[in-house]
């Protein structure tokens, strides 16, 4: 007979790059009036990633951080899932890099998924299903958001630019959030919102349309929801979006309020107040991060749990994932009951508070040496490096060649995914 298995999120941690730079900056390059980014996007600043950074790596010190901060371990993982849209490779996934850099077990399942920033959601919802499936046997599984949103120079999309990780460890002992058995509240719809052709390095979008194909989306997994789980609005401590820009969660939430209150037929309170008890308190580190595709809803809870307030123990979250393309999922969870011995190690501020601020010209120099890193003997002087103990060194061989500096105990070099690390940084 099955047991009993509450399921949902042991731990998490978060990577975010070292350079970021404000909107103010990027406003000014552009002739463009600051408040447009600030107050019209919600962005005050968007991370930049160096040349030694890619997908592979952010997710890499997510999880390490993960693996350290939570004292996992490593034998007890048995898959790893990464949800991301800007995959390095078209066959190898990036779950298969992390698993070789941080060093986990072979008995082992590795995969990607993918579906706009919908993707982590996915893995999250078929990790949980395994653990479930596990029957008792207490089954660990890594799930790890990564992306690097990057627009066109000068496009709309460019200010919403960002990049990060997110790592969450998802077992049957739900010691973060646990996920609110109800059933699945999803919506799919064929739509050309956003997307990216394999030949191109930036994202495409037809913005307006894909604000529009959101708060659709978001109608319907909403009714659909408070249809199956016969929960209200007010059964909510917190609503989060996903957050391709701060500015539309607060369309989200706006949207939400006005469904409500055509519901109730009697006026509510006002949404801006209710945004600001609601919603506000998720979004301070996406303000300064920026879209992190499949992440962003990932760093929105993040933040709420690590600078929520005490009374954050114990209360429902309703979530609301979308994916261009397109496909959505409403689902709530239920923060654990002892959040003053997890959130410390979740680490938003702590990576926020270590960042280096870049002017223009160098934003722009490091995204053209990001660009430059994708092609093979593409091995380069470091330059503005990054401060994460994995690095990304370059193409040798048609290989991508990291270098991880992780032991379960110390800082030394654990390893090398090809011989042509021994030539890094050589030119
Ligand atoms: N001060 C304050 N606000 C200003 C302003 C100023 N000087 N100038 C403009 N704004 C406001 C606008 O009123 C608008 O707010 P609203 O949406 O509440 O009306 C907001 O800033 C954006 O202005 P807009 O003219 O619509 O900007 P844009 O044409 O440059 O494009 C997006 C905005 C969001 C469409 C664009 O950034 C984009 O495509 N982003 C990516 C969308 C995405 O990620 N989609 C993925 C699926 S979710």
């Amino acid at each position: 007979m099955e047991r009993e298995c509450r399921f949902g999120i042991e731990g998490m941690s978060v990577h975010v790059p070292r350079h970021c730079i404000d909107l103010g900056t990027l406003a000014a390059a552009r002739g463009i009036d600051p408040a447009k980014y600030y107050e019209g996007l919600g962005g005050r600043r968007m991370a930049v990633v160096s040349p030694d950074e890619d997908p592979v790596t952010m997710a890499a010190e997510a999880a390490r951080r993960l693996v350290e901060r939570h004292d996992v371990d490593r034998s007890e993982i048995g898959m790893v899932v990464v949800g991301s849209e800007t995959g390095v490779d078209a066959a190898k996934p990036i779950a298969s890099y992390v698993h070789g850099l941080i060093g986990l077990s072979p008995q082992c399942r590795t995969f990607d998924t993918q579906h706009a920033c919908y993707g982590a959601t996915a893995a999250l919802q078929l990790a949980a299903g395994w653990c479930i499936q596990g029957n008792g046997s207490r089954r660990k599984a890594i799930v790890i958001a990564t992306d690097i949103a990057r627009y066109e120079v000068g496009s709309a999309g460019e200010p919403t630019q960002g990049a990060g990780a997110i790592a969450m460890l998802v077992s049957c002992e739900p010691r973060v959030v646990a996920f609110d058995r109800h059933d699945e509240a999803v919506f799919t719809q064929d739509v050309m919102d956003f997307w990216r052709p394999h030949y191109r390095s930036t994202a495409m979008v037809d913005g307006r349309h894909s604000l529009d194909c959101y708060l659709r989306a978001l109608e319907h997994t909403w009714d659909a929801y408070l249809g199956s789980s016969g929960l209200r609005f007010e059964d909510f401590r917190h609503l989060l979006f996903h957050v391709p820009f701060p500015k539309m969660a607060h369309k989200a939430f706006h949207r939400l309020h006005e469904l409500e209150a055509a519901r109730r037929g009697v006026a509510m309170p006002p949404a801006e107040a209710m945004f600001d008890t609601l919603t506000r308190p998720s979004l301070w580190a996406n303000v300064e991060v920026g879209n992190i595709y499949s992440g962003s809803l990932y760093l929105a809870l993040a933040g709420l749990l690590e600078q929520g307030d005490a009374a954050i123990e114990g209360a429902r979250l309703g979530l609301f994932s979308y994916g261009s393309g397109c496909c959505a999922e409403f689902y709530s969870v239920l923060v654990g009951p002892d959040a003053t011995a997890w959130r410390g190690r979740i680490g938003v501020a702590e990576a926020l508070a270590g960042r280096v601020e870049v002017d223009y010209p160098t934003y722009v120099e490091m995204r053209t040496r990001s660009e430059g890193m994708a092609g093979d003997g593409s091995f380069r002087e470091p330059v503005h490096p990054g401060n994460g103990r994995v690095r990304f060194l370059g193409v040798r061989d048609h290989r991508r060649v990291y270098q991880a500096h992780i032991s379960p105990g110390g800082d030394q070099l654990r390893s090398c995914t090809s011989r042509a690390c021994a030539g890094a940084g050589s030119g």
